[in-house]
């Protein structure tokens, strides 16, 4: 059982600029709801009981979305809008259960990992990527249950010219679902890619990879890199990847983040059928 997970919040989001230029782009909403949100509730679904934030400089709306808002909530009490009232208060952890650590630069996703250490015991711990967004079944539940001990991430397949935007693993047995990983390589060329299975921000990650970051080796991008990490423990210990049952969307990027609007607006009872109409209309 999975019972901590981290959410690395403190990338820059340059790809969003100016948007994310004040507010974090873990914030940004889909359909009504912050991507932070979703990715918290991915993680509860798979029954992690501790939330770990890394957080950095101009993330503390991030803190205040997980708290009460005293204001907020006696306006809506006034106003008998209850419904609206227990959304904002089922959204509320158990004193405790929120944690958050700050890294101070953003020395990439490894280091932001690394920055946690304190609050890690002697146990696997998930870490997820909050711009990466998944529609469908909780991906770390799925994760969760296929484990079974060293490490784990979530795969998949992806067009030959994009490796190079992922971390991109070098298969060995593979039943269709759980691929054995016998290498990692992040973000290579297509022509140097060893396969098109592709990571995305889901890890289940064994206590040993902390000390692997503790020498904080730079990588691609002169980051500190997670997948770096995890290729030094092939091996060592069992590594595999999971290809799972949902959709994913890079909301790190516009595209991505527009697709994931539209797809999440076509699932939402009260938008699908107004929403489908404009679309057929606007694209006929
Ligand atoms: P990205 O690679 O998307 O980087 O990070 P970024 O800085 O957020 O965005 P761009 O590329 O400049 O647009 C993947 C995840 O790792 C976190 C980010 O917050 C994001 O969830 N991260 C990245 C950190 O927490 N710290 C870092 O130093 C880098």
């Amino acid at each position: 059982m999975i019972k901590k997970a981290i959410f690395p919040v403190g990338g820059l989001g340059t790809r969003f600029l100016p948007a994310t230029k004040a507010m974090p782009k873990e914030m940004l909403p889909v359909v009504d709801k912050p991507l932070i949100q979703y990715a918290v509730e991915e993680a509860a679904a798979a029954g992690v009981e501790e939330f770990i934030f890394v957080t950095g400089r101009n993330k503390t709306a991030i803190e205040d979305h997980f708290d009460h808002s005293y204001e907020l909530e006696a306006t809506l009490q006034a106003k008998g809008k209850s419904d609206a009232l227990k959304l904002v208060k089922a959204m509320i952890h158990g004193p405790g259960a929120v944690q958050y650590v700050r890294q101070q630069q953003p020395a990439g996703l490894g280091h932001a990992v690394w920055c946690a250490r304190h609050l890690i015991g002697n146990d696997p711990v998930a870490v997820l990527l909050a711009d990466d967004l998944i529609l469908g079944e909780s991906c770390v539940r799925e994760m969760a249950e296929a484990y079974d001990g060293g490490n784990m991430v979530a795969v998949m397949d992806v067009p030959f010219d994009q490796t190079d935007a992922y971390g991109i693993v070098t298969p060995g047995d593979d039943d269709g679902r759980i691929v054995n990983v016998r290498g990692l390589v992040e973000k290579p060329k297509p022509a140097e890619a060893p396969s098109t299975i592709a990571v995305v921000g889901r890890y289940i990650i064994a206590p040993d990879v902390f000390a692997t970051l503790d020498s904080h080796e730079r990588g691609a991008g002169g980051e500190i890199q997670l997948t770096d990490a995890l290729a030094k423990q092939i091996g060592k210990a069992p590594f595999k990847g999971l290809r799972f049952s949902g959709e994913r969307f890079d909301c790190g990027s516009k595209l991505g983040f527009l697709q994931a609007n539209i797809a999440f607006g076509l699932e939402n009872g009260e938008l699908e059928t107004d929403l489908r109409n404009w679309m057929v209309g606007r694209l006929s």
